[in-house]
């Protein structure tokens, strides 16, 4: 059994940010959202990893993953132009070759490993295993209709008539049938060949194809507020008390975990929080569920419910709340002007 991991696409939704920056690298809870999929890969005992780059972003995701020792996996990087889904699995099987394969997307993040889900599939022999989750609002996902088996009986992206709440998550497990299924589907109205296509093939041509329903949090960090969300669910459940770092006359509450070469000054940070490499916390608050990324400094400032990139300047900034910040970024007040002053990139959005 081999993974794939789809680290490419365009990340539109997340510009700014993926100007500079793939957006499976955007950090949550200070680590790459990239290094959770990859950590539940490794839980598998799955070694030979794909990884799905675009021509933008490609370097990159290399830097990071680099030659996969860090998870015990040989990685091999297969450059795609985003045309879809099942167009990055047409764009591996040269890697894939007759082998079944577990499909990840980079950018979706989950409270449970993937082990499981791959016991099964092998178990029980199958052609396909579709993850699913229970949503609210079906209509913005591909949704599936099972039989009282678990099998999957119809597939349709963003329905207009309902059909079920459970939506396809992005983690597939796939036998080399779904090459064959490739081969039947055409690009869809976006112009991009659809896994939703492919899976319903493989259900036409009468394959073995099942679903499993996830029973805890799935995150697609498509967009700010997801980012937001996961950096919160993963500092919820993976942050611990360590403060090593250089702390000053500070008061320190809950689970927060200060790296060793930072520094908390004359300030309150109220866990679950992060506080990065080299970062300088000086006279401030830092409120639950935010990430300080390295190198970065909040002085003067209230910060609540947010993630700074690396390198960030917040200075004298009364309230800060919801904040999604970018690399090398400047949020400061001048403390006589009334004007509010902007030098902002291109999608960047502010609320005053
Ligand atoms: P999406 O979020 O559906 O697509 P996108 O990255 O193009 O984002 P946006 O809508 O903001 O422009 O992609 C899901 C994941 O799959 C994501 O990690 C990118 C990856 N992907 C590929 O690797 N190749 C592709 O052809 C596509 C469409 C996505």
């Amino acid at each position: 059994m081999k993974a794939l991991v789809l680290s490419g696409g365009k990340g539109t939704r997340l510009r700014p940010l993926t100007f500079t920056c793939a957006k499976q690298l955007i950090p949550v809870a200070n680590k790459p959202i990239l290094g959770y999929v990859l950590d539940q890969i490794r839980e598998t005992g799955i070694t030979q990893v794909g990884v799905i780059t675009a021509p933008e972003t490609q370097g990159n995701v290399k830097d990071y993953v680099k030659d996969g020792v860090q998870w015990g996996f040989s990685v091999a990087f297969i450059p795609q132009e985003p045309l879809g889904l099942a167009h990055a699995v047409k764009t591996a099987q040269p890697f894939l070759g007759e082998d079944s394969f577990v499909m990840c997307l980079g950018d979706n993040v989950t409270g449970q490993g993937i082990k499981a889900f791959v016991e099964k599939f092998e178990k029980e022999n199958l052609d396909a295993l579709i993850i699913l989750k229970e949503v609210d609002d079906p209509a913005r996902f591909g949704i599936a209709q099972l039989d009282k088996d678990g099998n999957i009986t119809k597939l349709v992206e963003k329905p207009k008539t309902p059909m079920g709440n459970l939506a396809i998550i992005g983690t597939y497990l796939f036998s080399n049938k779904i090459h064959q299924a490739i081969t039947h589907i055409k690009p869809s109205w976006r112009g991009e060949l659809e896994i939703t296509d492919a899976v319903q093939e493989m259900v036409n041509l009468g394959f073995k194809v099942k679903a499993e329903i996830l029973n805890t949090w799935w995150l697609d960090t498509g967009k700010k507020d997801d980012i937001l969300s996961a950096n919160a669910k993963i500092l919820d459940e993976y942050v611990k008390r360590d403060t090593r770092g250089n702390v000053e006359n500070s008061i320190i509450e809950g689970r927060v975990t200060i790296d060793n070469q930072a520094k908390v000054v004359n300030s309150t940070v109220r866990g679950p929080c992060v506080i990065g490499k080299n970062a300088l916390v000086e006279n401030s608050f830092i409120g639950p569920y935010t990430s300080v990324g390295d190198n970065s400094q909040v002085i003067n400032s209230h910060l609540e419910y947010s993630v700074l990139l690396e390198n960030v300047l917040i200075k004298d900034v009364e309230r800060l709340e919801d904040s999604l910040i970018g690399k090398n970024a400047k949020v400061t007040k001048s403390p006589i002007a009334r004007t509010i002053k902007l030098h902002i990139g291109d999608y960047s959005e502010v609320n005053v």
